[in-house]
């Protein structure tokens, strides 16, 4: 069975699209399945920088198609200027990039919802989404009525259907932006249409049934490699709702994002910063708003892809990475940004949390307990060394190999990949650990310190 998933189970920005880059050379296809322009994967390789949205991680490898299937939103606007900008920089799309006839397309109603809805309307802490019209987009996917797949765009009622839904949002957006006391300009449909069809002239070429090509491809033995978006804890069901993104980030979104069944994944590879980051609102238990905080921040130039907004910073956090190792059936572990910890005299894993007095180990399910929790440390010691040339886990300081160790463990998966720098070259890949045939033993349990849901507090 071909597949690799690579998923992230954090908070999102694990260096997914490093790793993805990475292990492209193994793959025929990639395939991004969920999420859209909120997303922003960066890759560096031979001296230059990627920062990829919509458009895979595999595209700077030739001989590899890159799929962006039905689960994914998607602005027209933002693929091509994507696509250009790869252009001008001598990556040619060519036949390489195929888009989804499914995929349902963000358009600037979206974006305004999106807007308006996330400030002062919300009545409570802002999520603070990415303003991509991400979550207005799947809603009306969703509510069905009101959306419009991108094969729609070429469709003969492209212009009525248009023309009747600009009528609802006009109305909608109005309400919405007198109960914010703002103004909004009306949407113009004919110009939207016009620069809709624009687009959908120019991306014609790489519109497929990209579901009946990557079922043709599974049976054929090529290799797909799946490329999640945002990570496991911004997931619309599993995440630390309200404060997530509106679409499966976890390992459960790979098969209802792409249409492949999840018996063609036999590798899944969970990605984690060393340490925790978060952009946006919304707990994160082990945040260090203090000098720790700040240094972390700027060794690993933690500033947003996609909004530049300074991202937050913490210690490790395993009791939220052993609940989305678990959730995505990861079976082993890649580590970034190693790196960024050195010079810290001593370095904190958070292997429970206190909440009302009480010790668990299961991750809660509200967000509000969340806010409450207190984590429990345990404390390692630091090294000073920069890890920025090791190559080989064994030439790594030991303290550093005892940090790593101490987080396969508490997550029961082994740690295959660790990362000491933003280069494709500055990885460590160990040899793969254990059977992947289902022999191996499952991950040792934790002591269960259950956090009691309200029915059985
Ligand atoms: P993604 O959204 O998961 O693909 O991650 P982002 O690209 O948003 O953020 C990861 C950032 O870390 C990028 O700026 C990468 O270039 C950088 N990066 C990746 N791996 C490493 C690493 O091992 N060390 C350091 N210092 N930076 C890294
Ligand atoms: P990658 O793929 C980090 C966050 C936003 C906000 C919440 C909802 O680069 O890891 P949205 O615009 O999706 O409605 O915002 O989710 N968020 C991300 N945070 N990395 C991402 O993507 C993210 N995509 C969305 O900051 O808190
Ligand atoms: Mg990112």
């Amino acid at each position: 069975m071909p597949g690799t998933c690579v998923i992230g189970l954090q908070w999102g920005d694990e260096a997914k699209g490093k790793l993805v880059d990475l292990l492209t050379e193994e793959h025929d296809i990639v395939v991004r399945y969920q999420g859209g322009a909120n997303a922003g994967h960066t890759v560096v390789c031979n001296g230059q920088t990627w920062k990829l949205s919509l458009i895979p991680s595999g595209i700077l490898r030739d001989g590899v198609t890159c799929v962006v299937t039905g689960g994914v939103v998607l602005d027209p606007a933002s693929v091509i200027r994507e696509m250009d900008g790869l252009e001008s920089r001598g990556v040619s799309m060519g036949s390489k990039l195929l888009l989804s006839d499914r995929a349902h397309v963000v358009f600037p109603w979206h974006i305004a919802e999106d807007r308006l809805l996330d400030g002062s309307l919300s009545g409570g802490e802002a999520i603070g989404t990415t303003g991509r019209g991400i979550g207005p987009c799947y809603r009306d996917k969703v509510g069905r009525s009101l959306a419009i797949r991108l094969g729609d765009l070429y469709r003969p009622d492209f212009r009525d259907t248009l023309g009747h839904i600009v009528e609802v949002k006009n109305r909608l957006l109005a309400g919405w932006a007198s109960a914010g006391h703002t103004a909004l300009a009306e949407l113009d449909a004919a110009a939207i249409h016009d620069d809709y069809a624009r687009h959908a002239e120019r991306l014609r070429p790489h519109v497929a049934d990209t579901t009946a090509f990557l079922l043709d491809a599974a049976e054929e033995g090529k290799r797909l490699l799946f490329e999640g978006a945002q990570g496991s804890l911004l997931d619309i069901d599993h995440g630390t709702f309200p404060f997530v993104t509106s679409s499966n980030s976890s390992g459960v979104g790979v098969a209802s994002g792409s249409g492949v069944p999840g018996r063609w994944v036999d590798r899944v590879i969970g990605v984690l910063k060393a340490y925790s980051t978060r952009v946006g609102g919304g707990p994160l238990p082990t945040e260090q708003s203090n000098a720790t905080g700040e240094y972390l921040r700027e060794r690993g130039r933690e500033y947003g892809t996609v909004t530049r907004r300074p991202r937050r910073c913490g210690w490790f956090d395993a009791v939220a990475a052993r609940y989305t190792a678990r959730l995505s059936g990861v079976d082993e572990l890649s580590v970034m940004l190693l790196d960024v910890l050195s010079g810290l005299d001593e370095v904190r894993i958070c292997s429970a949390y206190e909440i009302d007095g009480r010790r668990v180990t299961q991750f809660p399910s509200h967000a509000d307990d969340l806010k409450r929790a207190v984590p429990v440390y345990e404390t390692l010691p630091g090294w000073g060394e920069d890890l920025s040339a090791v190559r080989g886990y064994d030439n790594l300081p030991r303290a550093a190999r005892n940090y790593l160790d101490r987080i396969g463990e508490l997550l029961g998966r082994p740690v295959s990949i660790v990362s000491v720098g933003p280069d494709r070259e500055q990885t460590i890949l160990r040899d793969r650990v254990g059977p992947r045939d289902g022999s191996a033993a499952p991950p040792k349990p934790w002591p269960r310190h259950p956090h009691p849901s309200p029915a059985n507090a």
